[in-house]
């Protein structure tokens, strides 16, 4: 169903140039605009689908599509930590690449972590195996801000050229590009880990609105730096992880969290268009929550064209609570992916049908695919989606 298969690297960036080769070579020339690639990025069931344009069939990716639940990634980990692995582009490449020989998805996310840029800019922040990001001195006051600087392309060359390469042997299909949320990142900074309730974090945006904004101002900042150095690297479309943002109700969302989201994705969008290079138009913004049903329209209206649901909300309810001119994406719980064939044939297309009710659909997990999935049946879902939703009319 998908473009054929990216087997090397672009040999040269000439000018004008309209065709991609198959020849590797070790030191790739990129440019910014890789002319035959935009084109058949228009036409790809992915972006269409974010776009609201007819799709031949329903695209599919997965969210942590690589990771641990495929071996050839623990292998390649063997001894180099989380995040050491997300800044050497040889193993970003690879990692990102994995789940594309196995399955055929119709995008690849590059390999990264929402805590990258903050690691970047100087945060003492490691990934600790089966914990998550811990923040060795926590981000709790106003003098703890100054640690937040600016994030410059320099900061993250890595990302840089991953993005390029993996632009370069996708053939086409397209990337996307990633960053935490602004609640998800200030959870993580101001608790100094993983946490369940976020209770820190909300005290901080209850009690004290002024360094919270700022806060929040400083991670929208780094945030939009971040995505943009991707897209002008090549990225199509981007996704915005604001993970924990189901932990707070509507009225503190409108008004504690969407301020900083609406930033972020206007300086991303056609409007803010002129600082990405390489970006011909606007491309997708899907924004994604857990335990966000509360909050889809507001997600929405915060300027993603594409809003991420979890399973707890149907995707035909959830297209009643967004509102006109939003695609949808997701929304098939991991965790069926553990139950027997049968039922998660049936799940599978429960969720295509209702996602027919969207305007676009783009099928995903309504979160991470869990370590011990059986790739076998990843492949099998992905090409059910594909053979299920096919549009005769297309
Ligand atoms: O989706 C993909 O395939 C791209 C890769 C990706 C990773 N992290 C790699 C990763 C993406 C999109 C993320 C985003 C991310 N990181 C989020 C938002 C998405 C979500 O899951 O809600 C969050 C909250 C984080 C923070 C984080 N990083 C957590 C909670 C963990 C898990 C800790 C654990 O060990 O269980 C990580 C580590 C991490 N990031 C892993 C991967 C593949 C696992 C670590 C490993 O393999 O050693």
């Amino acid at each position: 169903m998908a473009a054929g298969r990216f087997v090397g690297s672009r040999t040269a960036c000439l000018e004008g140039a309209t065709d991609l080769c198959y020849e590797t070579i070790p030191d790739v020339q990129l440019c910014e605009t890789i002319p035959d690639v935009t084109v058949r990025q228009e036409t790809s069931p992915f972006i269409q689908a974010c776009r609201r344009e007819p799709v031949p069939y329903t695209p599919v990716w997965y969210m942590r599509q690589a990771g641990r639940s495929l071996p050839e990634y623990r292998k390649v980990r063997e001894g180099v930590s989380m995040l050491d692995s997300c800044t050497r582009p040889d193993l970003i490449t690879e990692i990102t690449l994995q789940p594309l020989r196995r399955y055929d998805v119709d995008a690849a996310i590059l390999f990264s972590d929402i805590v990258v840029p903050l690691r970047a800019v100087g945060i003492d922040v490691d990934i600790k195996a089966g914990i998550g990001p811990v923040v060795a001195t926590p981000v709790r006051t106003s003098a703890d801000l100054g640690r937040l600087r600016a994030l410059e392309p320099g900061d993250v060359p890595y990302v840089t050229e991953a993005v390029r390469m993996l632009v370069a042997e996708l053939n086409g299909r397209p990337l996307i590009g990633f960053a935490g949320g602004p609640f998800t990142l200030a959870s993580y900074l101001v608790e100094g880990g993983p946490s369940k309730n976020h209770d820190k974090t909300k005290a901080l945006m209850y009690g004290n609105p002024s360094l919270w904004h700022a806060l929040l101002g400083r991670l929208a900042d780094i945030t939009i730096s971040f995505l943009q150095i991707q897209v002008a690297a090549g990225a199509s479309a981007i996704q915005l992880f604001d993970s924990w943002v189901g932990a707070v109700g509507p009225d503190d969302y409108r008004h504690a969290i969407l301020p900083h989201t609406s930033r972020i994705f206007s300086a991303l969008g056609e409007e803010g268009g002129g600082e990405v290079r390489g970006a011909i138009r606007g491309v997708p913004r899907i924004h994604f929550g857990v335990g966000t049903g509360e909050l889809l329209g507001l997600m929405g209206e915060a300027g993603a064209d594409v809003v991420g649901v979890d399973w707890r909300i149907p995707l035909d309810e959830a297209v009643r609570r967004v509102e006109p001119g939003k695609a949808l994406q997701d929304n098939l719980d991991p965790a069926v992916l553990l139950a027997p064939w049968d039922v998660v044939e049936e799940r599978a297309r429960d969720v295509l049908g209702r996602g027919r009710t969207a305007e676009g659909h783009v099928f995903n997990l309504g979160h991470g695919v869990l370590p011990e999935t059986d790739p076998a049946v990843l492949a099998r879902l992905t090409d059910l989606v594909h053979a299920e939703s096919v549009r005769p009319e297309a």
